[in-house]
């Protein structure tokens, strides 16, 4: 067998596998954003007829550390061997030349998600978990009265960092002096992408996550930390099955938005954006969580998945469209040091298990 990175020609055979290996439309097109992607791509290429039989890629990126710091992670995906190889360590091997490379390379961890864990223990990576909530939506009557009963609640008490301040007792489209909040349908899935316009330039959108994505005045544990390019290239893919909403003052200014995977059973709340500073923070959420009810609805979805990080801001979102949520676990995503120490991951997984540290769907590579 012949281990190697990949190069040109190596490509119809390298999708072949991963046609037969995978049902995953999103795989090439995601791969194919990165421009430095055959150089990652490590193959075993069968010497008889000269195909592709195993591959392991991996891309970097900038992820928040565990103490307010940024670390460099290697994204591993698109591990593949094709049947009549399996068994045999291929991808044992694949994962090692992956790891020496992404260490030459200044690498701190490596990062994947997977439904398969136990093809990873043996080559040092140790699962992390993410809470989530999943419940049936409440009805939006008992949403709207929860909003006024929440901003009276909250008059009576000192607000807390994060915290969004609301006018005492006000109802929520009067609080403030503004005009009521609108939340508008950016997309919904099928409408060709990019649809990055004048009307909503992804810039709108990555001010408020930036905002958000702060844990302890730095960077939040484990979340990529987007450019430019991922929100012009990868980012319009990983929505591309999604339903995405913005919230807008009357100005016409995007003030918060929501990504809804959209299914019967669950109805998945993919990301949240809002800026926790803003006067009308809660508000903002408030209205999404209406949103997010009306969609639960009109999918018919019996059950909405909320996995989101830990903030009062999220626990207000969660409040406000769950009826009696059950708590679980997501522990599909995994880690292990690359040039860091164990103590570092142990510190990654200490921040996701309490809902601070976050990676968010849209980031997997
Ligand atoms: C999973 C897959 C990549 C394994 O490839 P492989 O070359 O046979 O794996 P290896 O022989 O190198 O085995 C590595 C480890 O994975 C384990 N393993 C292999 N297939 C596994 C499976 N389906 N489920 C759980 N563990 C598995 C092996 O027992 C071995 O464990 P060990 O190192 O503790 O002894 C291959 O079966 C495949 O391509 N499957 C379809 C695509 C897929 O599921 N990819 C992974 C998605 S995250």
């Amino acid at each position: 067998m012949h281990l190697r990175t990949a190069t040109p020609d190596d490509v119809p055979s390298l999708y072949d596998l991963w046609d037969r290996a995978f049902d995953a439309p999103l795989m090439v097109p995601v791969y194919e954003t990165d421009d430095g992607r055959l150089d990652r791509t490590h193959v075993a290429v069968d010497p008889l007829h000269g195909g592709v039989v195993g591959s392991v890629y991996w891309t970097p990126r900038e992820v928040g550390g565990p103490d307010c710091d940024t670390l460099r992670a290697g994204g591993v995906a698109n591990v593949a061997t094709a049947p009549e190889a399996r068994g045999r360590g291929l991808v044992r091997t694949l994962l090692s030349r992956a790891v020496e490379q992404m260490g030459r390379d200044g690498t701190d961890v490596a990062l994947l998600f997977t439904g398969t864990p136990d093809v990873y223990r043996s080559s040092g990576f140790e699962t992390f978990d993410v809470p989530l909530r999943r419940g049936a939506p409440r009805t939006l009557r008992d949403a709207a009265t929860r909003a006024v009963d929440g901003l009276a609640a909250e008059s009576s008490r000192p607000h807390a960092p994060g915290d969004a301040p609301s006018e005492p007792g006000a109802p929520p489209s009067g609080a403030a002096d503004d005009a009521p909040l609108t939340v508008r349908t950016d997309r919904l899935p099928g409408v060709p992408w990019p649809a990055w316009s004048v009307a909503l330039g992804w810039e709108q959108l990555a001010r408020l996550h930036g905002a958000f994505d702060v844990a302890s005045g730095g960077p939040r544990p484990l979340a990529t930390r987007r450019a430019a390019e991922h929100w012009e290239r990868r980012i319009p893919l990983w929505y591309s099955g999604a339903e995405v909403f913005t919230a807008r003052a009357a100005s016409g200014e995007v003030v918060g938005y929501l990504v809804l995977e959209p299914g019967r059973d669950p109805l998945k709340v993919r990301e949240l954006g809002v800026d926790p500073a803003a006067e009308r923070a809660g508000e903002v959420v408030d209205a999404l969580a209406r949103t997010t009810l009306q969609r639960a609805r009109h999918h018919d979805s019996p059950v909405v998945e909320v996995r989101l990080p830990a903030h009062p801001l999220t626990e207000r979102f969660a409040a406000a469209v769950l009826d009696a949520p059950t708590p679980g676990t997501d522990t599909t995503g995994m880690l292990r040091p690359v040039r860091t120490g164990a103590d570092v991951v142990a510190g990654l997984r200490e921040a996701t298990a309490a809902g601070v540290g976050f990676h968010w769907p849209g980031d997997y590579l």
